[in-house]
């Protein structure tokens, strides 16, 4: 009797200690030593780039909910686009003493050595959606399968406009994401290994001859930006000649992309919009996809990407390997990260109610 009490008491007397570590943010067995188990129940850290685009609002949301649903807490910062504030607040988390971190960076290449500070204090880093590069300090990734979201768009290109089919020329404009974002790239030449031939067989004409990748991006995803680069377009190169299709990587660069059609007098009867792609189903361009402007989205389940990744985080944790499905693609120049990438799907108007809101990604209600 009296052995079992002392070793009841003993036991809480643990326990009490390993509570106060935790809430002092500091590991009971230090360094790379800490029980992976101890994490449950401490913070995890997750940095997102902007609320600028309703997507990362979300994204955020959707992974602190998971995290607290498996029993961690969560501290959430956003960056505002600004990679130098980036840097400060993962420095911050760190000092807080976050068990993981989730990171979606601004600028791909500036993490390096506040990650290496992260491993440093034995902190684990998923890198979310956009792949941070250059440092090895970067252990999953987890995603959506990129280059097939390029091929998507070019893809719904290629078949509005009836190409495979013989017909043409038509005129199209090309525009890709932020330079700094490691997905541009991918994007970008996914969309290019659809449009290149047709291009080359001058069924495609860029009028305005920028077609290389370091003339079509646009600085942090900007719709004010492309909305600028599409209006100098319009002036420079279409007089009499229209557009057909623009290739547009991401719903806030199609809304900048469709005023600058619309203040050239695209959308009316003698001149129809041309085709118009985006990316992430944002609420504003799905409704202006249901009303005949933007034509198309890619749909990313954001609720599936928080799972993926707040698992890894979990699992990292608990000493148990990730699930991954692509451990070949995303060299980040440093290595090779093990990824978990998820499938995109267009939509349109023919399916936007099948695929976003049976899916119950919005209510009906929220497309009025
Ligand atoms: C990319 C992301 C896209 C889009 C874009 C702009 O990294 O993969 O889905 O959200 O950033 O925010």
């Amino acid at each position: 009797m009296r052995n079992r009490r002392a070793a009841l008491a003993a036991i809480a007397g643990a326990a009490s200690l390993a509570l106060t570590l935790s809430a002092c943010g500091q590991s009971g067995e230090g360094g790379s030593n800490e029980k992976k188990g101890d994490a449950k129940g401490g913070t995890i850290g997750i940095a997102m780039p902007t609320k600028s685009s309703e997507r990362w609002i979300t994204d955020g949301a959707n992974v602190e909910k998971d995290l607290k649903a498996k029993g961690y807490k969560t501290s959430l910062v956003f960056g505002e686009d600004d990679p130098d504030q980036q840097v400060n607040q993962i420095e911050n988390l760190i000092t807080q003493g976050v068990k993981a971190l989730i990171v979606a960076a601004i600028d791909n290449k500036s993490l390096g050595n506040v990650l290496q500070q992260a491993a440093d204090a034995n902190i684990p880093v998923i890198s979310y959606d956009r792949l941070i590069l250059g440092t090895k300090n970067v252990d999953y990734y987890a995603s959506f399968d990129n280059e097939k979201v390029g091929q998507l768009q070019a893809n719904y290109i290629v078949d509005k406009l009836g190409l495979a089919s013989g017909k043409g020329p038509f005129n199209i404009e090309l525009f890709a994401g932020s330079n700094d974002d490691n997905n541009t790239k991918y994007f970008f030449n996914g969309a290019m290994s659809v449009l290149q031939p047709y291009i080359d067989k001058k069924k495609l004409v860029v009028r305005s001859g920028q077609t290389g990748l370091t003339q079509v991006t646009t600085l942090r995803w900007d719709g004010a930006t492309a909305q600028k680069r599409m209006d100098d377009i319009l002036t420079k190169s279409y007089k009499s000649e229209k557009v057909d299709a623009v290739l547009s990587p991401y719903d806030g660069i199609s809304i900048g992309i469709l005023s600058a059609l619309k203040s050239d007098d695209y959308g009316s009867k003698s001149k129809p919009l041309p085709v118009l792609t985006g990316q992430d189903a944002e609420l504003a361009s799905v409704k202006s996809i249901i009303a005949g402007d933007q034509t198309q989205t890619v749909y990313k389940d954001l609720r599936k990407l928080a799972e993926v990744a707040t698992t890894m985080v979990d699992d990292v944790l608990n000493g148990k390997k990730p699930e991954t499905n692509d451990t070949k693609s995303y060299d980040n120049g440093t290595k090779v990260v093990p990824a978990y990438l998820l499938q995109p799907v267009s939509v349109d108007k023919s399916n936007y109610q099948k695929v976003l809101v049976d899916g119950g990604y919005y209510t009906a209600d929220q497309l009025k």
